[in-house]
């Protein structure tokens, strides 16, 4: 057999948008192939078409060697098709190692034993200390990725599709998420993995695709190809690959954090100026996007004491943070970050809507203008602000996040891993849109697990650990190697 799975002349629409325009791919079998392309050109519609999540308006698909119209999750995985989906398809109130085994079926009784052996088997590879039993709601966005992949490779299959699966992972999980992958492979299945993370294209993969607006690019070996190359194809042009600096922040005091405990963190001070970019930095657990949300009242601060320009301030509740001015972009958007069965359009005014009415009346003139314009800033990819959140593609869903706070009219915004799931392009015009956030004066905090990104963007790095801030590092020390040593204290 030649190739596992092919794809003929595959054209899928939308209302509006052609996802998928006459597009042929061929995969071989037990072949590490990647999708590249921007935010919204195809790569999850791809594999909706060959999980049978989607039908497509027209073409072929080919499974070994048998054809299909189309496909449809049932005959997809009976066929040997699994698919880690870049949303999360877990069911929260079941545990982790009961979603990893749901489906199975082992005679009239639930065998708990069984599964929690499983669970805990596929997380000893993961190096992982989750126990199996926990319900998946009480989980980390990071360990509920996990879950995710567990479930999938748990299955016997001969194809098996990662879309972004690295997205919420820090490093070390994903360093073991390859030694799995590579497993895989020896054993000859088949992997087709999706990443906005080039790296992780030349460490994993053996071919890539490169798709934009819906249509095939081409197809080429990783190691005949650069990165240069690759993005070119990609965004259709250069990219600097700079990270912009904002001009050098005044110094002046604008947030002031004292003492602060909560939610795991303890005794957290520090002072973000005007203009400044603060780096947090940490591993998974390490008390980051506890702080955060601590920050932006979404969980309540047990002690401490807030000063926003030098008036000291209470926030118990979200709607406080932001009459106060203090945003965040979470790193969890389709839990926390926007209403995906709302249009765009009112996503974005959401928090602003006070700015937009008189005497309880919107102007929807105004909200229109607004959620254009941070359209237009972000390149929000869609073809019109109405459309509704949960058809956009997973990193336009990003930037209706961002459009979101900025619309807010912040003098602080935390980002929680701003760039997650954000392709290249994209990514340069968000560090291009917080550099000139900061320009205008406003505070910046940026957690991030991409160290590259933290050291390019940030003025001063905040190491956590432990729920506690355990090193602070100018521009002038910042290297990899000292933040990872003050992340792995304890
Ligand atoms: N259910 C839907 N209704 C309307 N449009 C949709 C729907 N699903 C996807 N689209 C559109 O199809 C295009 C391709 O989306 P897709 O999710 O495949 O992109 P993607 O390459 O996976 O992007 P990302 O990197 O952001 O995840 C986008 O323009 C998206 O808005
Ligand atoms: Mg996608």
């Amino acid at each position: 057999m030649e190739n596992i799975l092919s794809l003929k002349n595959i054209t899928k629409l939308y209302p509006g948008v052609k996802a998928l325009n006459n597009f042929s791919i061929d995969f071989r079998p037990g072949e590490v192939h990647a999708l590249l392309g921007e935010n919204g050109a195809g790569k999850s519609t791809l594999i909706k078409v060959i999980s049978g999540a989607v039908a497509p308006d027209e073409g072929e698909i080919v499974f070994k060697g048998n054809s299909y119209k189309k496909m449809t999750p049932a005959i997809s995985r009976k066929e040997g098709i699994e698919v880690i989906y870049q949303e999360f398809n877990l069911v929260d109130t079941l545990s982790a190692a009961e979603n990893i085994c749901l489906g199975e079926k082992h005679g009239r009784f639930v065998d708990f034993a069984y599964m929690e052996k499983k669970a805990a088997d596929i997380f000893r590879q993961f190096h992982i200390d989750i126990d199996p039993g926990t319900p998946v709601e009480r989980l980390s966005t990071a360990h509920k990725q996990i879950v995710e992949i567990s479930k999938a490779i748990s299955k016997n299959c001969d194809l098996l599709i990662m879309d972004e699966p690295s997205a919420p992972l820090t490093v070390n999980e994903v360093g073991a998420m390859f030694e799995i992958v590579r497993a895989l492979k020896a054993k000859g299945i088949t992997i087709i993995y999706i990443s906005h993370r080039m790296d992780e294209i030349f460490n994993i993969a053996d071919r890539v695709t490169v798709m934009r607006d819906g249509e095939f690019v081409e197809t080429l070996d990783v190691d005949k190809t650069d990165r240069n190359q690759l993005i070119r194809l990609m965004v259709g042009r250069e990219l600097s690959g700079n990270y912009p600096q904002p001009t050098k922040p005044s110094g002046e005091e604008l947030f002031r954090i004292e003492n602060v405990y909560g939610n795991g963190d303890e005794d957290v001070s520090f002072t973000l100026h005007r203009g400044e970019i603060l780096g947090l930095a940490g591993l998974v657990g390490a008390g980051r996007t506890e702080l955060a949300r601590l920050l932006y009242g979404a969980d309540k601060m047990e002690k401490g004491r807030l000063y926003l320009e030098g008036q000291e301030i209470h926030i118990s509740n979200t709607s406080d943070a932001i009459r106060e001015g203090i945003g965040l972009i979470p790193e969890d958007r389709k839990e926390q970050g926007c209403f995906l069965e709302q249009t765009i359009e009112w996503n974005i005014a959401f928090n602003t809507i006070k700015q937009f009415s008189r005497q309880g009346f919107v102007n929807d003139k105004k909200v229109e203008a607004a959620a254009q314009k941070y359209q237009d800033i972000l390149r929000i990819k869609t073809p019109s602000i109405q459309q509704l959140v949960k058809n956009l593609s997973g990193g336009n869903q990003q930037k209706v996040v961002i459009a979101k706070t900025l619309a807010a009219q912040s003098k602080v915004i935390i980002f929680d891993e701003p760039t997650r799931g954000i392709d290249v392009g994209a990514k340069q015009e968000i560090y291009e849109l917080m550099c000139s956030l900061a320009e205008e004066g406003i505070g910046i905090i940026m957690i991030s697990s991409d160290m590259e990104e933290l050291l390019g963007m940030s003025q001063r790095i905040l190491v956590m650990a432990e729920g506690r801030i355990q090193g602070e590092l100018e521009r002038s020390e910042f290297n990899q190697e000292t933040v990872l040593k003050y992340a792995s204290v304890g």
